[in-house]
């Protein structure tokens, strides 16, 4: 049982003043966890106080535009957790009247929430008896007990869950569910673990094989591919850039990016396709890239002088000349982009 000295260690050491820790309650700590399914403390920080303070309620989100929401998410990587939150505010709005579940298997039919998730959810909001198997949490238990093999295989992930479920305590669990988080991001780290200040480190059977740096195993490396594409920087004579809206799924999905060319197609070809208007081609800016978690991205931005107005950008919807006035979800390296050169 690592309970006892893992609370008595959070006690002392551990983090009791993260924003979703104030004015708790199950709408906050719902998002903050999604925020935090692949995003790291300090960097989620901000992001969360400007998005409760937006939508300081279920409802509230429940009917935000989408452009609403993306334009704060905007940054934070992994579109799909905004769009699953905004769609499950939905269903618990329409469906629970507004109150997201108590139920494990109710929550966890919800988009975005998976095992781990909910249970961090109805531990930290409730005080409910749920293990829990974050990154994090995944990391101590797999030292601690030295269970060795890689944890995305589906036996080593159950033997992990059972590790889990044994080792969380009836009392203190909201306590115990963010004591191991913190253990795991602040001391038992992936690279360079303090092993020296650990609570449990008398008992650690990784620690006594000396096997903290390949437990838990790494997932085989995975070689990313570089995927190229151009991307449209169309200017106007006042400095405003057009902008497109990302199809609903896919890379970036609802956010205003540059607008994309065909592949190998021709600057040419594209304004005439596009523009439908004599737009001056500039020439090619410095390409950019972008790690994606599956894949590196190359960007090429082709950058046009648009004099007049153009005849096929109409459609509101999926159009925009950007001046820098509006706030807008842009992608993280599209906003770079466009700061680079004074508009954002
Ligand atoms: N990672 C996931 N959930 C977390 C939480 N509540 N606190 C710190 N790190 C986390």
């Amino acid at each position: 049982m690592i309970a006892p000295q893992l609370l008595a260690w959070w006690d002392k050491h551990g983090r009791k003043d993260l924003p979703w820790q104030r004015q708790r309650n199950p709408y906050r700590v719902w998002v903050a966890e999604i925020m935090l399914q692949q995003t790291r403390v300090e960097t989620v920080k901000p992001y969360y106080e400007r998005f409760v303070q937006a939508f300081p309620r279920i409802e509230a989100l429940a009917e935000a535009s989408e452009n609403s929401v993306l334009a704060i998410w905007a940054g934070l990587g992994y579109y799909s957790r905004a769009h699953n939150l905004m769609q499950a505010a939905k269903i618990v709005v329409q469906r629970y009247g507004g109150r997201l579940p108590k139920e494990v298997d109710q929550l966890v039919a919800l988009p975005g929430i998976g095992r781990s998730t909910a249970g961090a959810i109805l531990a930290q909001a409730h005080g409910q008896r749920h293990a829990i198997l974050d990154g994090n949490a995944r990391r101590v238990l797999a030292r601690f007990y030295a269970v060795e093999g890689w944890p995305g295989k589906s036996a080593v992930n159950r033997t992990l869950w059972e590790l889990a479920e044994s080792n969380t305590p009836a009392e203190r669990t909201q306590d115990y569910t963010q004591a191991i988080m913190d253990l795991g991001a602040a001391v038992c780290r992936q690279r360079r673990p303090r092993c020296d200040s650990c609570p449990l480190g008398a008992n650690c059977r990784a620690r006594l094989l000396g096997k903290t740096s390949t437990i838990p195993a790494p997932r085989k490396a995975r070689r990313r591919p570089l995927k190229c594409c151009s991307m449209a920087l169309v200017r106007r004579s006042d400095g405003a850039v057009l902008l497109e809206r990302r199809p609903p799924v896919g890379i970036w999905a609802g956010l205003w990016s540059l607008p994309v060319l065909n592949d190998n197609e021709d600057p040419a070809a594209w304004r005439a396709r596009v523009l439908g208007v004599s737009a001056k081609f500039i020439g090619e800016l410095p390409p950019i890239r972008h790690g994606f978690s599956h894949f590196a991205l190359e960007i090429r931005p082709v950058e046009f002088l648009l004099a007049g107005s153009s005849r096929k950008l109409r459609e509101a919807d999926t159009w925009l000349w950007h001046t820098g006035n509006q706030p807008l979800g842009l992608p993280a390296p599209i906003r770079r982009l466009l700061n680079s050169l004074d508009v954002a």
